[in-house]
């Protein structure tokens, strides 16, 4: 008999996509020929770490043969502090990305439901589908996350609901008006999971601070990482905020020493960057002021977005994906991220946008 997966693997993984990150410059220079592009497609931070961190990770490399501290106790206090709640509301994990799995693991059973917005991260609905739930997609009104349409889309089933402000792939951000209406009529059994990974680059005044609904509502489940404005997408961490009765449910199911040494002290240096944190919402501030005005001149219609990131509608480009590239610029292509006939694009620093601007104007001219 010959070795057939199908017979070993679980039903609800069979059918499941492998991730797919987009295209590396190395993939583009490999597949076709085109070198020396610059990535603007994974809204990682142009700036790079902090200095603080790569000082911390090279201070801890002697130790690296010692497990990391399991329940990431240092880390979660300075969080504690920096966010003033208590450090056992806070779960520290491998990158936001782990949190949305120990969901899964936690509280989901076959044939439940979560609620996610359409389109959305997708990292949600993949941890729902592999413990065998759905996830009910409820369509974006305007590239805005349709509250109410969400909450009629809750039902028996539903364990949770998913918004995520800043919104990827849309950057647009969810009001205090409708995370209150949210909390106040979902029902008192359904977690609101709040992924914050952009939280950091809003700059709109009006911005409901998530963190003070901690209190009245232990149902609400707030995701944050250091991938983004921490710039620490490589080593992998972030965390949640939640109520007690939730973190402990969440540390049932998490690895034991899910962050690894390297990356703690990294993200403890770099929680301590402040000046480091604001040269990266400033610089992202700068790029987005000049990306909006450098699409209206070239005619490219965006959303105006709230995270580090632009989408940005094709328009008249319907191949505008592939002439970036051949302009050496790799962005997200909108069908790989549920907005066809648009591109996301990572604000970058000067230098990058200096090649995009390039690129623009080129595609649009016609060149
Ligand atoms: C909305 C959103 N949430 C979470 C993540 C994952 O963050 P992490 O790198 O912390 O796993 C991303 C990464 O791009 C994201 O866009």
């Amino acid at each position: 008999m010959e070795f057939d997966i199908d017979r070993l693997i679980r039903e609800e993984i069979r059918d499941l996509p492998i991730y797919n990150p987009g295209k590396s410059p190395e993939e583009v220079a490999r597949e076709l020929g085109v070198f020396g592009c610059v990535k603007m497609a994974s809204n990682e931070n142009p700036l790079g770490p902090s200095p603080r961190a790569m000082e911390a990770m090279r201070e801890a490399l002697p130790e690296t043969h010692i497990y990391p501290d399991g329940n990431s106790v240092e880390l979660r206090e300075a969080l504690a502090g920096k966010l003033a709640v208590e450090a056992d509301r806070i779960v520290v994990c491998h990158g936001a990305d782990e949190a949305f799995d120990l969901l899964a693991f936690a509280f989901l059973n076959r044939g439940d439901e979560i609620v996610v917005g359409e389109p959305t991260f997708t990292s949600y609905e993949l941890a729902a589908r592999t413990m065998g739930a759905t996830a009910v997609r409820v369509p974006l009104r305007d590239y805005l996350q349709d509250v109410p349409a969400m909450l009629e889309a809750v039902g028996e089933r539903t364990k949770y609901a998913v918004l995520c402000s800043p919104l990827n792939p849309t950057g647009t951000a969810v009001n205090k008006v409708e995370i209150e209406e949210m909390l106040s009529s979902l029902p008192v059994n359904v977690l609101l999971v709040l992924d914050e990974a952009y939280v950091e680059y809003v700059t709109d005044p009006g911005h409901p601070d998530s963190l003070t609904y901690l209190e009245d509502h232990p149902n609400l489940v707030i995701a944050r990482t250091f991938s983004k404005v921490y710039g620490l997408a490589g080593l992998r961490v972030g965390y949640v905020v939640t109520s007690k009765p939730v973190r402990d449910a969440l540390e049932k199911v998490k690895l034991p020493f899910n962050v690894n040494r390297i990356a703690q002290v990294a993200a403890l240096a770099a929680l301590g960057d402040d000046e480091h944190v604001a040269h990266s919402r400033e610089l992202n501030r700068r790029g987005k002021e000049r990306l909006y005005r450098v699409l209206e001149e070239t005619g490219f219609e965006y959303v105006p977005t709230q995270a580090n990131f632009i989408l940005v509608k094709n328009g008249p480009h319907p191949d505008l994906f592939r002439r970036l590239i051949e302009n050496c610029v790799i962005v997200r292509e909108g069908e790989a991220i549920g907005v066809p006939g648009h591109v996301r694009i990572t604000i970058g620093d000067d230098a990058q946008n200096d090649m995009l601007e390039r690129a623009l104007r080129a595609i649009s001219a016609g060149s």
